[in-house]
């Protein structure tokens, strides 16, 4: 099962993600989280690793290598949207070198790439090796891949999703990530991924949680869960432990229920 998480920066992706890394893993899936936010530096740590993993760009070349492999293909009359640039046709977890794959039990981590300097220009090569990357990936029965999606949608203008069985959308009470959902619910269908849900998150008060639901439901959107405001979560990400404890642990179980009982 392949599984993204998206929405608005700061809605809480990462920590969902690291949530649902957690669930997954308890209940004895292998879990693949994917880091495929290049603006994102932190999630390395809030799962529990000590440092990140080389970025799979380098795989390619770098960034710089990635870019020319790219202009030579647009020469070529490829565009983007189906542009390949792995030599592999198919991606086994086993087969990732382990530089590339930071690994505790049952959890892994890859990267595809961030950015490190001004002026590097855009994130399209990053995009289009997330893209092929989870397009390849082949998983076994009891994995899940998790992608940490960037904040926003342009991920899917870059085709990113064509892969994905089930999106998630992290919703905080908040006018633009209410909206950005609703906008995500039409791009995932025009995508064809399966199943789209909202996450209610940072949730403070039932009163709350009844009107994103109300709005969310009214325009046809589903609900996988609702996690809480919850401190101990907070807390265990900064300080780079997995968060096992506390009200959105045992909140996030219920999502992966809904998740599983996908056909
Ligand atoms: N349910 C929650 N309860 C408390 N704090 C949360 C919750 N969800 C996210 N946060 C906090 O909100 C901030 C942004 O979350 P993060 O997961 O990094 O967002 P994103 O990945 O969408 O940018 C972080 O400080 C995180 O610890
Ligand atoms: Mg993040």
């Amino acid at each position: 099962m392949k599984v993204s998480v998206c929405g608005k920066g700061g809605s809480g992706k990462s920590t969902i993600v690291t949530l649902l890394a957690n669930e997954f893993t308890t209940r004895s899936y292998r879990v693949l989280v994917v880091d495929s936010d290049e603006s994102n530096s932190g999630l390395f740590w809030m799962l529990g690793f000590a440092c990140p993993p080389i970025a799979l760009m380098e795989l390619v070349g770098g960034r710089r290598g990635l870019r020319e492999k790219m202009t030579a293909k647009f020469s070529s009359g490829e565009s983007e949207p189906k542009m390949e640039v792995l030599a592999q046709d198919k991606i086994l977890l086993k087969d990732i070198p382990p530089q590339y794959i930071s690994k505790d039990n049952n959890l892994r981590l890859v990267s595809t790439g961030k950015i490190l300097q001004s002026l590097e220009g855009c994130a399209c090569p990053m995009g289009v090796l997330s893209r092929e990357f989870l397009k390849k990936l082949c998983l076994e029965t009891d994995e899940v891949a998790i992608v940490d999606m960037e904040a926003g949608i342009e991920h899917f203008g870059r085709g990113i999703e064509t892969s994905i069985d089930s999106v998630l959308v992290a919703v905080e009470p908040s006018v633009e990530s209410l909206e950005l959902a609703l906008r995500v619910k039409e791009l995932a269908a025009g995508a064809g991924v399966r199943s789209t849900w909202a996450i209610l998150n940072k949730i403070t008060s039932d009163e709350i949680a009844m009107m994103l639901k109300d709005r969310l439901e009214d325009k046809g959107m589903a609900i996988a869960g609702t996690i809480h405001h919850d401190p101990e979560v907070f807390e265990a990400c900064l300080r780079g432990h997995r968060p096992t404890k506390g009200r959105a642990a045992e909140e996030i179980r219920g999502v992966v229920d809904v998740l599983l009982s996908q056909p």
